[in-house]
């Protein structure tokens, strides 16, 4: 980033702030106050794929958790502190998992080489794409990267229909409901995959039950 950049933020900041008190002077001292988002969205950290841009949605509107390839991990402590707290104390109705064409996470994790650190976040897209590898090797190189990209978000979902507080909240109030979601980096475009989501709750709850 040029020091320009750097220097513009903090007046970009000022004219915005600005624009919402002309707006809505109550803008700022009413989400002081609290935050009731509906959305958890679990995106990618890709600079190019902005939660609140794309959703055209305001501050307070959505709870946002990013990390390279979107990744729901089991024993990430970050992700699933994020969830638990989204799920039982913001109470929203809906968790998405937002991936993207064109992501470097996924295309990295297609090369079968070393990448260090990275190795061990990764391997959870490798086994995505060994889980899913029949139906990916028929296709070509485009069409097999779009396609891990859209299983990949497809089991991230799966992963967070597995644990415990989703289960539980679903179970007592039936929501929230998971969306997988994919955006477009070409066009801008975000598409929903459309998951059945009750058709998958069901199965996971027939091998990954954890409430009763
Ligand atoms: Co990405």
């Amino acid at each position: 980033m040029s020091t320009d950049l750097y220097k513009q933020i903090f007046e970009n900041n000022r004219k915005w702030v600005e624009s919402k008190l002309s707006q809505d002077e109550a803008f700022f001292e009413r989400l002081a106050k609290e935050q009731t988002p509906e959305f958890l969205y679990i995106g990618c950290s890709d600079s190019r794929v902005p939660a609140n841009v794309i959703m055209g949605v305001e501050p307070g509107d959505v709870f946002v958790h990013r990390n390279v390839a979107n990744l729901v991990v089991n024993t990430d402590i970050n992700a699933q502190s994020v969830i638990q707290y989204a799920v039982e104390h913001l109470h929203v109705k809906h968790v998405v998992v937002c991936g993207h064409y064109g992501c470097g996470g996924i295309m990295a994790a297609m090369q079968p080489a070393d990448l260090g650190l990275m190795n061990g976040w990764l391997r959870e897209v490798r086994d995505v794409y060994r889980q899913h590898h029949e139906a990916l090797d028929v296709l070509n190189d485009e069409a097999r990267y779009r396609r891990l990209v859209e299983l990949n978000v497809q089991e991230q979902c799966i992963n967070i229909i597995k644990t415990a507080c989703v289960q539980r909240h679903w179970l007592k109030h039936s929501y929230p409901t998971v969306h997988g979601w994919v955006y477009d980096l070409r066009n801008g475009l975000l598409k929903d995959l459309e998951l059945n989501f009750a058709g998958i709750m069901k199965r996971i709850q027939e091998i990954y039950r954890l409430e009763a």
